[in-house]
């Protein structure tokens, strides 16, 4: 009996510290990469860096505080190139909201320009 006594409070000492080690363990694990996801913040551009690229091939447009590099664009651009080349390198809020015909362009015209943007204008 006696015996069955000491072997069950080893037993009982044992498991306390266990748990106690255990508990030590998982508090000590140094706890990593709780650092927020953050946004890379959007380059911002000068009109006079958006003027250095006013080409058919690289052409750049100012529009709503945005910039957009539109050279791959150009070619699937619906109109006749002449009326949209004069804006590359340019402010070209107006004639974006306007088509320069007192149009605005449709909302799938507006889902497109996001795939363009490049950064801010400053
Ligand atoms: C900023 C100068 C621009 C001018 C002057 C201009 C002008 C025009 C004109 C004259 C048309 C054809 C006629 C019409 O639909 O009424 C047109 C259609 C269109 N343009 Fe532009 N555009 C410009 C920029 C852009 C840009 C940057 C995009 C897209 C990234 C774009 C996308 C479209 C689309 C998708 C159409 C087909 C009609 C629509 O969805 O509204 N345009 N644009």
């Amino acid at each position: 009996m006696r015996k069955l006594f000491i072997i069950s409070t080893v037993i009982f000492w044992l498991a306390v510290a266990g748990f106690w080690l255990a508990d030590l363990y998982m508090t000590t694990i140094p706890v990593t990469d709780v650092s927020p996801v953050v946004e890379p913040a959007a380059k911002g551009y000068l009109l006079a860096e958006v003027a250095g690229h006013a080409k058919q091939d690289d052409c750049w447009m100012a529009i709503e505080g945005s910039v957009y590099d539109f050279t791959t664009y150009l070619p699937d651009h619906p109109s006749a190139p002449e009326l949209i080349l004069p804006w590359c390198g340019k402010e070209a809020t107006q004639a974006w909201q306007t088509k320069n015909k007192g149009r605005a362009h449709s909302s799938r015209a507006n889902q497109l320009l996001e795939k363009y943007r490049i950064g801010t204008l400053r």
